[in-house]
Parts: structure tokens; C-alpha cells; sequence
């Protein structure tokens, strides 16, 4: 992605949605999808893990696995309209020491990422026009286990997110994907990865991998 798309993302993952997130959380906790994955990785094991979360947004999914017995995590964000309320929520958890915030296209700075025991992508593929590349460095740098999030693709989601992507592009010039599973699990596959756990909401699959 050139760096002329980056403050498109910025004006999309604003301040405002990031209050909205982060108001969200403290009241409700994580959202479906994201607690499915953490319950998921903790069920597997975090104790003592080092996370990286691509896309992480205001940081829940962090606080919640180093809740869960993780170590450290590294947030790697396009948009650095997150970072305010993120160091909020840390600082009310008394987090504040053990995660670590990187600004970027992760697919352009992954050559400067540690790899991480845990990797996590929630929500986050559907922002990125190519899968492969993501989810290819996402995977690479996943020692132990990857969890992703991606919306479902079968055709009432399709319809509803047509009608909300012409909608982002005309008011953002801001693109969203529904890349069909095949690629995006091929590509983690590729790099070593089996499904352990996969489970579809309404609108969010989950998949959980696991290093072969
Ligand atoms: C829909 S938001 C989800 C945020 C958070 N994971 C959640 O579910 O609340 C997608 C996030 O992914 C980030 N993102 C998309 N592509 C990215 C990339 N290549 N590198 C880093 N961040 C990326 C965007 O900036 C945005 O904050």
C-alpha cells in the first residue's frame, strides 16, 4: 500500500470511532467475535506468550490475553488515531508496561517485527486488498498459533457489505473486501498453518491455526 492511503485509513479508524470503541469496551467487554477468539487462544495455551496483533485497534484483544497470562504484545496500527484511547485503557488496567505500539502497513514493515508466539487479525483482512500478502506475513511471524477474523462469504453478507463499501468509497475513497476464504486460508496455509478451531457468526468467521 503507498503512503498516499494511509490518512484514508486515518480518516475511516478516526478518533471518534476510537472513543466509540473504547466506550464500547468498558462497558460491554469484547465483542463476540473477539472474545471467541480469545477464549479460543487461551484454551490453547498463552501463559507467559508474546502476541502481535496486526490492526489491533484501541488494544482490547491485548489486554484481554495478557489478562489470560500473556506476556507482552506489539500492536502494529495503520492509523494512529488509536493511540490515545489505547494507552487510556492500558494505563486503567495497569498494562501500560507490556505492550508496545508500531504505526504501518504491517506488509511493509514486517521485515522490522519480531515474530510473536501469537499473531492476531481481527477484522483486519477485509481492510487490505491483498490477502496474500498479509495474511503471508501475518503467518510468518506466528511461531506458535495465528487467529483471524474475516467476514463470511456467502451472498446476504455480500449484499450488505456492497451496499456499505459504495457507500465508504464514495464518502472515504476507503475500499473493503470480502476476499473469498480459499486465498486467505491458503495463504496461511502455505506458510505451515492448520485450522484448529473455526466457528461463523452472522456476519464474522473465525479461524484459529496452529503451526503444523
Ligand atoms: C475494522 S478495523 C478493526 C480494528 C480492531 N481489530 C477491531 O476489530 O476493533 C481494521 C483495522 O486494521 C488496520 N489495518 C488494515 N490494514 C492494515 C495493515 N496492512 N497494517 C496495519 N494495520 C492495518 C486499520 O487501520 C484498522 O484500524
Amino acid at each position: 500500500m503507498s503512503a498516499c492511503c494511509a490518512p484514508r485509513y486515518r480518516k475511516v479508524f478516526s478518533k471518534r470511532l476510537a472513543r466509540r470503541d473504547a466506550r464500547r469496551y468498558r462497558r460491554k467487554g469484547l465483542d463476540k467475535t473477539a472474545r471467541s477468539i480469545v477464549d479460543s487462544l487461551a484454551e490453547r495455551g498463552v501463559s507467559d506468550a508474546s502476541v502481535l496483533e496486526v490492526g489491533g485497534g484501541v488494544g482490547a484483544i491485548e489486554i484481554e490475553l495478557l489478562k489470560a497470562g500473556a506476556r507482552e504484545a506489539t500492536v502494529v496500527e495503520l492509523s494512529e488515531e488509536y493511540d490515545g484511547e489505547a494507552a487510556e485503557l492500558l494505563a486503567e488496567n495497569g498494562l501500560q508496561n507490556r505492550v508496545s505500539r508500531r504505526h504501518g502497513d504491517f506488509v511493509e514493515l514486517e521485515g522490522k517485527v519480531d515474530p510473536a508466539d501469537v499473531v492476531v487479525m481481527h477484522r483486519v483482512v477485509c481492510c487490505y486488498p491483498d490477502p496474500e500478502s498479509l495474511v503471508g506475513a501475518a503467518a510468518e511471524h506466528a511461531q506458535r498459533l495465528l487467529a483471524l477474523s474475516f467476514p463470511r462469504d456467502n451472498w446476504w453478507v455480500r449484499v450488505g457489505w456492497y451496499a456499505v463499501d459504495a457507500w465508504f468509497r464514495l464518502v472515504y475513497r476507503f475500499e473493503s473486501f470480502v476476499h473469498p476464504h480459499e486465498r486467505i486460508l491458503g495463504a496461511a496455509a502455505r506458510m505451515g498453518f492448520t485450522p484448529v478451531h473455526e466457528h461463523s457468526g452472522p456476519i464474522w468467521h473465525v479461524a484459529v491455526l496452529e503451526r503444523r
